[in-house]
């Protein structure tokens, strides 16, 4: 089993690139099936969830063509199979937005329920509740979502809640549904903008994404395209609040800084200069950081992605921080694997109560799942001594050569598979 040593106490500094988006990237592939023609992606994430929702779409039929670590060449003309195995949905949840897309263009579809997760439960009901809007015959059998229609056809659908999945998934569906849809309270993701806009390349007509109200005119066939994915603004987010709890100063590169903003002024709240160029920004902590308040909203309120984040950061700056995590109900997990690094925290239902102590110091931690096993890295990367994070497996979900990438910043953090590689590295940095 991989873990990460780290030895702390090195402020980051230098300049680090960014890359595609995983989220968007999950999108669009699956949104890539919609047409016969050959598509090009580029900028795609070199990640585990990436890899394997391609694997799980080469599983049914689609041929996928690997140019570079970054772009692919997809071709969807023979696919023979609508029906998706558990063992994809079990590694990576977002094989749910293969329903949306096989619905809308085969106009069947059987994926497996996703189970729960363990950021919290997750359910898909908004996502079945647009695909019956639009005609289809919605139906869990044997685990399985089965979605059918004779034809989609267009709808005025008001989502109850936020949602980035069903945003995505029913405007997949309705691209290529008879007629016009609506969908009212949209989440405003920059990720949905970049999967309408993808859409769009191919021949769909979506206007609205990246507003609350997004509208479809459906057409019958799409078209081939090619296609760069937007920049990750969680990874970039990650990276800078890792400057902030170490001290650094790091350029962060190859970033949409509009899509940065609730978490640069966060920084800036707490004491951090940011400063914005056309595609980087630059985070400096020179000083001790103080506390702030934050709850996690749909964007562009501050993203749940990134509570872990400065959650770690907070438990380093002075004075009493309060965290609330209005999205999903089981984010506090990493708080637990904090303290046991000298972090003073409470956690009271969606909130948590953090007061700043001046020095975190190593322990052997694991990661709960991907964003807060992220958040252990840099809570590890600012503490004194030698942190062992277990179940890396999560982070390497959605995050690219994240330990070359730190070591290029000065982290010393190593992946290691058997214990003799950890003494190995110890013995080295001890
Ligand atoms: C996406 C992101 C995830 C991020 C989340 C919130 C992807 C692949 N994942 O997840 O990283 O943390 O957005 O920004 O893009 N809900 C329902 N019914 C539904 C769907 C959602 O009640 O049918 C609720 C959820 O329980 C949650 C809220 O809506 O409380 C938002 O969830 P949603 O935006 O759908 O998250 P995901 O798309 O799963």
């Amino acid at each position: 089993m991989e873990q990460y040593i780290i030895r702390g106490g090195n402020p980051l500094v230098g300049e680090v690139e960014i890359s595609g988006a995983k989220n968007a990237a999950l999108g669009i592939l699956a949104a890539a099936i919609m047409t016969d023609d050959t598509v090009l992606i580029e900028n795609l994430p070199d990640v585990r969830d990436i890899n394997v929702l391609l694997e799980a779409m080469e599983s049914i039929g689609v041929k996928v063509e690997r140019l570079t670590r970054h772009a692919v060449l997809m071709n969807s003309e023979h696919v023979g199979e609508v029906s998706v195995e558990y063992e994809y949905i079990k590694k990576i949840r977002a094989s749910y937005y293969l329903i949306g897309a096989l619905l809308g263009k085969y106009k069947k579809a059987e994926v497996p329920l996703p189970g729960g997760c363990n950021i919290g439960s997750r359910p898909i009901d908004l996502h079945l509740k647009g695909f019956k809007a639009l005609g289809a015959k919605v139906s869990i059998r044997n685990g399985f979502i089965i979605a059918e229609a004779e034809n989609l056809h267009g709808s005025h659908i008001f989502l109850d809640t936020v949602s980035v999945g069903a945003t995505i998934n029913i405007m997949m569906a309705a691209s290529m549904a008879e007629g016009y849809t609506i969908i009212e309270n949209c989440a405003r993701e920059p990720h949905v903008v970049d999967v309408a806009n993808f859409l769009n390349s191919m021949g769909a007509n979506i206007k609205g994404a990246g507003t609350d109200v997004i509208r479809i005119r459906g057409v019958q066939k799409l078209h081939k395209t090619e296609y760069s994915i937007i920049p990750d603004q969680i990874e970039a987010g990650t990276f800078m609040f890792a400057a902030a709890a170490t001290k650094g100063d790091v350029m962060v590169k190859n970033v949409i800084p509009k899509h940065l903003e609730a978490t640069t002024a966060k920084l800036l709240e707490i004491g951090c200069e940011v400063e914005e160029f056309d595609n980087a920004v630059r985070v400096v902590a020179s000083k001790r950081l103080h506390s702030t308040n934050v709850k996690t909203l749909p964007y562009p309120g501050y993203p749940t992605d990134m509570q872990p984040q400065i959650g770690v950061t907070l438990a380093l700056a002075e004075g009493t921080s309060i965290v609330t995590e209005s999205i999903f109900e089981n984010r506090f997990k990493y708080m637990d694997e904090l303290a046991r690094m000298g972090a003073v925290v409470r956690v009271e239902g969606n909130t948590a109560i953090i007061t700043g102590v001046d020095k975190l110091s190593g322990a052997r931690v694991s990661a709960p799942d991907l964003r807060a096993g992220a958040a252990l890295v840099i809570a590890a990367l600012a503490a004194e001594g030698v942190t062992t994070i277990d179940d890396i497996i999560y982070i390497q979900r959605g995050y690219e050569c994240f330990e070359e990438k730190l070591r290029s910043l000065g982290a010393e953090i190593e992946k290691v598979n058997s214990e003799k590689e950890a003494q190995k590295f110890r013995l080295r940095i001890c």
